[in-house]
């Protein structure tokens, strides 16, 4: 495995972490712990020491699969959690941004993930206004104090998320930004990541497979049960994602498994610290983990370490 230091912080993380709204239950599959067990230990065995995960993925249940699996072991791990949703059913959430609610989540995850402390906690997909809702922030900044948070970080929302949120960063103590970033979505590139250079912010891209299409193995014919978020996009977005892929094909190296090679991809931008693949399986944890090995991920990276 490679690691790279997330920004100005003190945290050393594996070039591929481990994203888990997909331990939620959301994405076409229930997970027992025996299961979470088996990919962490596969993850950790493979150097892998990041791991994102969220208040709202279940109602805290995918911090608690967590919890249970990294019990006696959370020191070697880097969790990465976020505030201000409340989870509800039919992919659907409430936002609870004021501080005293936020403050609450943070006990709901630490109790969850059995830990006192988090090493980074994220603002998670809110708008501005939210983003500035009186007395977060200062809220938040005393518990880093407190040592119940190590570093704070700002998830901005693919659809509402703005330079506002990334330029104040610095600003409001948050030391990383988590954004989408692949090979089909490369808004990040220009503003956003000429923002957290300036600022020197860690930068943890998500969605870094565009959800499995970035794998080749979906069609446009591709079709996705109740349970699983994909089954509520609209036809046109499904559709654009399969051509968007076929046009970058042509650029995966010959015995290359795509999925690896678009992990790698993102890793190549100077801004980007690590990729966070969604898993589901001990061979999709294997695989990604992989990745490391790919050529386009250098050691003369700016953060490397
Ligand atoms: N607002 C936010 O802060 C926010 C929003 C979204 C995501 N996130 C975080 O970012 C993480 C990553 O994003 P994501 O999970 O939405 O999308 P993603 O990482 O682009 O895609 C994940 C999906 O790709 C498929 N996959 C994974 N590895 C594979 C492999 N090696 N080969 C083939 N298919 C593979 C799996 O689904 P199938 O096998 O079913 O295709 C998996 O569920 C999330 O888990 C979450 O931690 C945060």
């Amino acid at each position: 495995m490679k690691y790279r230091r997330l920004g100005k912080t003190d945290i050393r993380v594996s070039v591929i972490g481990i994203g888990t709204w997909q331990l939620g239950g959301e994405w076409g599959k229930i997970f027992e712990q025996a299961a979470v067990d088996a990919m962490l230990e596969k993850a950790a065995e493979l150097g892998v020491n990041l791991i994102d995960t969220a208040e709202c993925y279940g109602d805290h249940l995918s911090e608690k699969l967590i919890g249970q699996a990294l019990k006696g072991r959370r020191e070697k791990w880097i969790i990465a959690t976020k505030f201000g949703h409340k989870f509800k059913p039919n992919f659907e959430r409430d936002c609870l941004f004021e501080p005293a609610q936020v403050q609450e989540q943070l006990e709901e995850s630490l109790r969850s993930l059995k830990t006192d402390y988090l090493d980074l906690y994220q603002f998670h997909s809110g708008n501005d206004e939210m983003f500035d809702v009186p007395g977060l922030w200062e809220m938040l900044r005393k518990q880093v104090k407190a040592g119940k948070v190590r570093h704070l970080g700002v998830s901005i929302s693919r659809k509402q998320g703005s330079m506002y949120q990334v330029d104040k960063s610095s600003t409001v103590g948050a030391e990383a930004i988590q954004v989408v970033y692949n090979r089909i979505e490369r808004k990040p590139e220009g503003q956003i990541f000429d923002s957290c250079i300036r600022q020197n912010l860690g930068v943890l891209a998500r969605v870094p497979l565009a959800s499995g299409f970035l794998s080749g193995k979906y069609s446009k014919d591709a079709k996705f049960t109740g349970s699983d978020v994909r089954s509520v996009w609209p036809d046109n977005e499904m559709n654009e994602h399969v051509e968007e892929v076929a046009k970058v094909q042509s650029e995966v190296p010959q015995g290359t498994p795509m999925a690896q090679w678009a992990l790698a991809w993102c890793l190549r931008h100077p801004a980007v610290t690590c990729v966070i693949p969604g898993c589901k399986t001990v061979e999709q944890v294997e695989l990604n983990a992989m990745a490391t090995d790919l050529p386009d991920i250098r050691d003369d990276h700016p953060q490397a370490v």
